[in-house]
């Protein structure tokens, strides 16, 4: 995930989302679309370090599935531990840094273990980022964020933007530039809300596990085609007119 390209976006977050209309279109339980899913990221991953994305943020359990059947959140959790422990070593090696962003109050303590060696053995990497948002929700990292100023005794008039931020759960990456949601619905669902201020988002009807490289291209060729304004005026406007007016 070396090599910046200005037309490749330096952050792209995904709501990885349909892994169960996969499943019950081929007459399976929720949890088979999960394991799909699953594959579905490893490609994605590696489309990312060949494309020239620096990071992934990948949305994998927020904090409202906790109230999903409970036979699937246990398959989730789960999948989700072996996952980690089958995939760390190949991450490692690749030089991908590993992040977990969410809640770790509410998880196994195996799993909890599981997140500390892996972000732990894969601190200093930095071929990529892969951020995988567990337990997350974008409202619990802000009441997270506003906890720790309060702890840290800051005063009111020392709270800005950038003390928000630089409590965040991972501080020092960009906000995403691009964020891809699967399976249609046009909407967030409590994802990176801070971080997705600015950012491009593109709603595809593809099922996340059937995801993959040429998907995440056309994505970015989408993402390409759109003028990003920051609410200023861009220099082409300017030229064409009045704008400055
Ligand atoms: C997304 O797929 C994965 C998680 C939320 C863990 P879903 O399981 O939400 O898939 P649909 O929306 O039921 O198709
Ligand atoms: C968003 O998908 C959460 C994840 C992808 C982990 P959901 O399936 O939970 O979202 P809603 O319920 O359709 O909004
Ligand atoms: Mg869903």
């Amino acid at each position: 995930m070396q090599g910046l390209d200005a037309s490749v976006p330096r952050h792209i977050g995904i709501i990885m989302d349909g892994n169960g209309r996969w499943a019950r279109r081929r007459g399976h339980p929720a949890s088979f679309g999960h394991r799909a899913g699953v594959r579905a990221i490893k490609r994605v991953l590696e489309g990312c370090e060949e494309l020239g994305v620096h990071a992934l943020s990948v949305y994998a359990f927020s904090t409202e599935n906790w109230s999903r059947p409970r036979a699937e959140v246990r398959a989730l959790m789960r999948l989700f531990h072996e996952t980690m422990q089958r995939e760390i070593d190949e991450m490692h090696r690749r030089g991908v840094r590993i992040v977990v962003s969410g809640r770790r109050d509410g998880l196994s303590p195996r799993m909890r273990d599981r997140i500390e060696e892996a972000v732990a053995r894969t601190a200093r990497n930095t071929n990529g980022v892969l951020n995988v948002c567990l337990n997350y929700g974008g409202r619990a990292e802000l009441v997270d964020a506003v906890r720790r100023l309060v702890k840290e005794g800051v005063p009111a008039n020392q709270i800005d933007e950038s003390a928000i931020a630089s409590r965040l759960y991972v501080p020092d990456l960009p906000d995403p530039d691009l964020i891809i949601r699967t399976a249609g619905e046009s909407r967030v669902s409590n994802f990176l809300l801070w971080q997705s201020a600015y950012s491009e988002l593109l709603v595809t009807e593809t099922l996340w596990p059937d995801f993959g490289v040429e998907d995440l291209k056309a994505a970015i060729a989408d993402y390409n085609s759109r003028i990003r304004r920051f609410g200023g005026r861009p220099e082409h406007e300017l030229a064409a007119g009045n704008a400055s007016r």
